[in-house]
């Protein structure tokens, strides 16, 4: 049997990262080998999540996990420090899955040029869940027979990035169909134009904000005398995120440069 994949886990100790922690533990092809959270440095990992199979200690910085040798490198914290992580694993010869949200396009860009200069893979999915990649091919094909769409994006009061890593993972798929349709330019909107979403990659996106929402997204599609929803709703577990991204660990290092979609690795 081939080797257990090497794997560094940042934000382990997070509602995400714990859970994808814990599924690693039950995975007998992969092994944690170290998890980054500020709070927890120093302390081992499976003291913390009660799984006495996660004997790796906890880093306080990316840099520092990085020194043990490693094939992938998870990146499940915060957008702030999302970016520099990446770019340190790669440097450090990992090939990354990016579950964090809140990264742009440009940021994208300069991340595809690291991985491509030191040959390595990056696979960032808005979203690791089965129901939430269907929602996204399910989209992508209302797009090639409808013109008029956009993306509402709904979540939690404080979710610090807009719009969600979903959503703006939606816009990238549904702009490469083709740019929707605006019979009103924005240049010709009376009143805030801000009123009418954030343009990404020729989509018109609306970030909705506020207690009692968990995390949705839906594609809103308007043809003449009809409409079609098609939307995503994540629940209060972060189960559901597991299985894609062990799918994520296990086939990235098949890619080279940036990919965006678990679809990228999935079958069929
Ligand atoms: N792709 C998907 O399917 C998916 C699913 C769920 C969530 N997400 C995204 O994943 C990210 C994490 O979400 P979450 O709900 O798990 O957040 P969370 O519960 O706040 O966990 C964040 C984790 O990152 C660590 N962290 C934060 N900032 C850090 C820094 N500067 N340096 C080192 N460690 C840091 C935290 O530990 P310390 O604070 O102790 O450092 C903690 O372990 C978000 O961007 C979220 O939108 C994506």
């Amino acid at each position: 049997m081939a080797e257990p994949l090497r794997v560094i886990l940042a934000g382990a100790t997070g509602w995400a990262g714990s859970a994808l922690a814990r599924g690693i533990a039950a995975a007998a092809d992969m092994r944690l080998v170290g998890a980054v959270g500020r709070s927890h440095a120093g302390r081992r990992l499976g003291d913390l999540l009660g799984e006495p199979r996660l004997d790796c200690p906890v880093h306080a910085s990316a840099a520092d996990a990085l020194a043990a040798p490693a094939d992938v490198f998870v990146e499940y914290t915060k957008p702030d420090s999302a970016k520099a992580n990446i770019l340190a694993a790669l440097a450090a010869g990992c090939h990354v899955v990016v579950g964090t949200s809140g990264l742009t396009d440009a940021d994208y860009a300069q991340i595809d040029a690291a991985a491509r200069q030191h040959q390595r893979a990056v696979l960032a999915c808005g979203n690791f869940a089965i129901t939430a990649v269907l929602m996204m091919k399910f989209a992508e094909t209302a797009a090639r027979y409808l013109d008029h769409f956009e993306i509402v994006d709904y979540a939690h009061e404080t979710k610090v990035d807009a719009p969600s890593g979903t959503a703006r993972e939606l816009s990238v798929r549904l702009g490469r169909v083709k740019p929707a349709k605006l019979d009103v330019p924005l240049g010709e909107v009376r009143g805030p134009r801000e009123a009418r979403g954030a343009t990404l990659n020729g989509v018109q996106v609306h970030s909705v904000r506020a207690p009692g929402y968990m995390i949705s997204v839906e594609a809103i599609f308007g043809g003449r005398g009809e409409r079609l929803q098609i939307r995503h709703d994540s629940g209060e577990s972060a189960e559901p995120y597991v299985g894609g991204a062990l799918l994520a660990i296990r086939r990235v290092h098949t890619l080279a440069g940036v990919h965006r979609g678990l679809d990228t690795v999935m079958k069929g």
